[in-house]
């Protein structure tokens, strides 16, 4: 009798690391959590498309030296599967994407006002400096600082707080970290708020 062959393969004993995954673009392992087109749903995911290029590879390059630990593992797992060839081919893929749109969330004028401020003018009273200076549509392109409009407010929240306690680290000089010292809950609420729904320029992120 010929014996046939893969008879005993049920389906409990096909895992997920049966699947092949070697002929997938380099994007497509991210695009469960960042979405093809680069925009995530969820919060908990940062939205990719359209952030300038340098800025993404340093987080690549950071996540795989463990210089940024504050993504609760997926990132560091991905960066460590992944050689860095394949990261900034991601990164260039995402970022030449068309930018978010911002989102449509209604906000207190008075919270609005507040984020504005703070994102135009700082609060020099408590030596913040004004964020459009080194994340606004001026800064030049092929610049590290990333861009931060019509991204999710709760990631937002959540880096400025992750900054706050140096849970984040990799900012160079560790200027988001005096930064975010520097805000109170209600400035740090008040201006991701006012980032999450104010549109960026269509540069293409480069
Ligand atoms: C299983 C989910 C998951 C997958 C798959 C994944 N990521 Fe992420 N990624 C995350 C999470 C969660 C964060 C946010 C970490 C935090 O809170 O700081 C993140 C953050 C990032 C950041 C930092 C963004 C910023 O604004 O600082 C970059 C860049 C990034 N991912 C790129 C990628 C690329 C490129 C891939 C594919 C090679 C990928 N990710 C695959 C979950 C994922
Ligand atoms: C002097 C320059 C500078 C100023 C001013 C500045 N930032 Fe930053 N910011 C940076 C740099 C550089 C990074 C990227 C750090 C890294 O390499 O990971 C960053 C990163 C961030 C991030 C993380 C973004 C992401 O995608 O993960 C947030 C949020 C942020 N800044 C918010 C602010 C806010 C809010 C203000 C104003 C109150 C501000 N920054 C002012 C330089 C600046």
């Amino acid at each position: 009798m010929i014996p046939i062959l893969g008879l005993c393969l049920t389906a409990a004993s096909v895992s997920a690391d049966m699947i092949d995954t070697s002929g997938l673009k380099s994007w497509e392992h991210c695009a469960l959590c960042h979405g093809v087109d680069g925009n995530s749903r969820v919060a908990k995911f940062p939205k990719l498309a359209g952030q300038r290029y340098g800025y993404l590879v340093k987080q690549l390059k950071d996540f795989k030296s463990e210089t940024r630990q504050n993504d609760g593992g997926p990132m560091l797992g991905m960066s460590d599967q992944l050689s860095l060839a394949a990261l900034s081919s991601a990164a260039r893929y995402y970022s030449e994407l068309t930018p978010p749109r911002p989102a449509d969330d209604v906000i207190a004028p008075a919270v609005r006002a507040l984020g504005e401020r703070i994102f135009h003018y700082g609060l020099p009273a408590k030596e913040v400096p004004a964020c459009v200076s080194c994340h606004g549509d001026a800064v030049a392109d092929g610049t590290n600082f990333p861009r931060l409009e019509a991204q999710h407010a709760g990631y937002l929240e959540k880096q400025l707080d992750d900054f706050r306690r140096a849970d984040r680290d990799n900012d160079p000089g560790g200027v988001m970290r005096r930064i975010a010292v520097g805000l109170s809950q209600t400035e740090r609420q008040a201006v991701v708020a006012y980032l999450a729904g104010k549109p960026r320029s269509a540069e293409g992120g480069q």
